[in-house]
């Protein structure tokens, strides 16, 4: 038996599966984001913890006897996040997220103190990366940076706390910007840049490797009679991608969670940091992931849905299951800014065109449009260096639209494939590399690609009449920095 945590953004997902690879259970619990200042996203990494534990002794009341046979563990996380520990190893403040954008002026602070960030790290500094925050942290509240021992992903901070070992995997690394891209390792010129060094710095090992094993008390707890190996796990993206079976160039997907991207796993770093492609390291060595990452995804649909006072089910059932023509209002997605392509975190979303005419359908169908295009941009950023796709699986929350997949399929130009479960995505990618921690099987032979339950081919009408819509969206941008 293996289990895969995955702590998101709105929820930590925990995932209990055989050696058949069969999810045998899962459990999942809300985590709450709050927002002291605008731009400003963090969480309270204590509430990480409390969900997760609540996900496994959910488990164990209804799944005791399986969860007592556990012998691996992986984990998969939010990724970028900074949890700031002290030298008792407390956190000093809440975790400054993903999709915060403080750190803007930071960023170009960053660039003109380590010029080869881009050729060492892969990417362009933006506000989500990791390193900027801590500068922002400098700055803004010298003595929290000051007793900073320790600098955690949101995962490492919980597999500190299960193992008691400050530990991360390449993958999630790689969202820092400390991280040598094509050497997997910490670059000492990059913490440097940031006041920092390796000793700031979780040891590193590569997402499918044995990293350390849960504490003796927390097996008990939960009723685990071995000590189960700790994954080194990886960043939700990748961990993803290790759910489905991309590991190889050639599978790009797409996610659709609370954030959104378009990923495709590569043999070689094909990096593109001037359209603010994300280059990270894959969850099994010797690979990487080009993403375009969009900030706001399956939460517009959520934000959406709050504002008309309905449930996102009701709000999708109406569109039926393929849009007919585009809708007549546009809808900008960055509600938390953006980063592939424009790396804005000032910009904001926008619904245009309303009419007497516009009815609670067309601005739904154009939040799906507006994160679709937004797609189509990652799309044509990966294209700049090469990156080719003919078709790409779907996963995330998102996924379970059928209606946003057939948009997806049109806008794309290319077939779109759905999974059974597809929703439950990162914490079996988690899974998986904790069994390939303890077994050490060939990845291939883990690492198997879920049948596809549903196909969606673009239709050229449809193909068209987006590809028109296109241009007149992207007009709609207004760069605020
Ligand atoms: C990727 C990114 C998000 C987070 C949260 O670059 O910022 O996908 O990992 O899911």
């Amino acid at each position: 038996m293996y289990l895969g945590i995955d702590l998101g953004t709105s929820a930590v997902k925990t995932v209990l599966v055989d050696s058949a690879q069969r999810v045998i259970a899962s459990e999942s619990r809300p985590l709450t984001t709050f927002s002291p200042r605008p731009g400003h996203v963090e969480q309270d990494p204590a509430q990480w913890i409390d969900a997760t534990f609540a996900t496994l002794d959910a488990l164990k009341a209804t799944h005791a006897g399986e969860l007592a046979a556990v012998e691996g563990i992986g984990l998969s996380g939010q990724m970028h996040g900074a949890t700031l520990l002290d030298a008792s190893a407390r956190p000093l403040r809440p975790c400054i997220l993903w999709n915060d954008g403080r750190s803007a002026a930071e960023c170009r602070v960053l660039e003109r103190r380590w010029p080869a960030l881009r050729a060492t790290s892969g990417n362009k500094a933006m506000p989500g990366f990791t390193a900027p925050k801590l500068l922002w942290i400098a700055t803004h509240e010298p003595e929290i940076f000051a007793a900073t021992k320790l600098v955690l992903l949101p995962k490492a901070y919980l597999r500190l706390v299960l193992s008691g070992e400050a530990i991360e995997d390449v993958s999630d690394a790689s969202g820092s910007l400390w991280l040598d891209a094509a050497r997997r390792d910490w670059s000492d010129a990059a913490l440097a840049a940031t006041g920092l060094s390796r000793d700031h710095m979780p040891r590193l090992v590569e997402g499918c490797a044995p990293a350390t094993t849960l504490r003796g008390e927390l097996a008990r707890r939960w009723g685990i009679t071995g000590q189960p190996v700790i994954a080194g796990g990886a960043g939700d993206n990748p961990a993803g991608a290790v759910g489905i079976g991309a590991i190889r160039p050639g599978t790009a997907f797409v996610s659709l969670g609370t954030s959104g991207a378009l990923l495709a796993p590569t043999s070689r770093i094909a990096a593109n940091p001037d359209r603010a492609v994300h280059t990270f390291c894959h969850a099994i060595p010797d690979m990487w992931i080009q993403a375009g990452a969009i900030l706001s995804a399956a939460s517009c649909l959520a934000r959406i849905a709050r504002l008309f006072g309905a449930t996102e089910a009701e709000l999708l059932a109406p569109l039926g299951l393929r849009p007919q023509a585009p809708s007549a209002v546009s809808f900008l997605p960055y509600l938390a800014g953006e980063r592939t392509p424009h790396d804005d975190p000032a910009v904001r979303g926008m619904l245009d065109g309303l009419s007497h005419g516009t009815d609670r359908g067309s601005i739904v169908q154009a939040v799906l449009e507006g994160v679709a295009f937004a797609l189509a941009d990652c799309r044509d950023a990966l294209a700049d260096v090469g990156i080719a796709m003919t078709e790409a699986d779907a996963i995330g929350g998102g996924s379970r639209s059928r209606f946003w997949l057939s948009v997806l399929a049109n806008v794309l130009n290319v077939p779109i494939h759905r999974f059974a479960g597809g929703e439950t995505g990162a914490a079996f990618g988690a899974a998986r590399l904790g069994r390939l921690a303890v077994t050490g099987e060939a990845i291939a032979a883990v690492c198997t690609r879920p049948q596809r339950i549903e196909t969606f081919e673009p239709d050229a009408g449809l193909v068209g009449a987006y590809a028109e819509r296109l241009p007149a969206w992207r007009e709609l941008y207004r760069p605020r920095h």
